[in-house]
């Protein structure tokens, strides 16, 4: 499984311990960035990992970032991305089988690296459960339709 990684400075160290994690567990892994601790903006990582993500290049993303949120924000504006902001494995759970995210974002002022890396599993282990959850996904399609033109 190919995975696209990204975070800012605020989340270099996780993305760090992830990248190794992945790379250990037989995954495909492309790091996009940053390779420091030193500041810089957190959209530009988004960028390069929600159109890696959104292109099918990757199955699945993950950005870190202080809190997770504002590198998640910038990802959703990509059409075709569904970014989640997950603190624990029930969400990373939940968000895989009912909104079929294909991000998974994080932030490394929030959780520890071990907590970090079963959400990771978590959300890479679970499938998305289709059924009634196609048509929401669907809606949120046409949303972003409706202000893409
Ligand atoms: C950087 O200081 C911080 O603002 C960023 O990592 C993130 O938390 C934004 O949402």
């Amino acid at each position: 499984m190919k995975i696209a990684l990204g975070a800012d400075h605020g989340g270099y160290e996780l993305k760090e311990e992830i990248n190794k994690y992945l790379k250990e567990n037989g995954y495909e892994v492309k790091d996009f960035g940053t390779f420091s601790a030193e500041s810089c903006d957190y959209p530009d990582y988004s960028l390069k990992v929600a159109e890696a993500v959104a292109n099918k290049e990757f199955e699945f993303g993950i950005l870190i970032c202080g809190t997770g949120i504002g590198i998640g924000i910038a990802a959703n504006k990509v059409p075709g991305i569904r970014a989640a902001l997950c603190s624990d494995t029930f969400s990373a759970h939940a968000t895989r089988e009912h909104n079929d995210a294909n991000i998974l974002t994080m932030g490394q002022r929030v959780v520890g690296a071990g907590l970090a890396i079963d959400i990771v599993k978590t959300f890479l282990e679970t499938k998305f459960e289709g059924d009634r959850h196609i048509k929401r996904i669907n809606k949120i399609t046409e949303i972003e339709k409706k202000y893409n033109k």
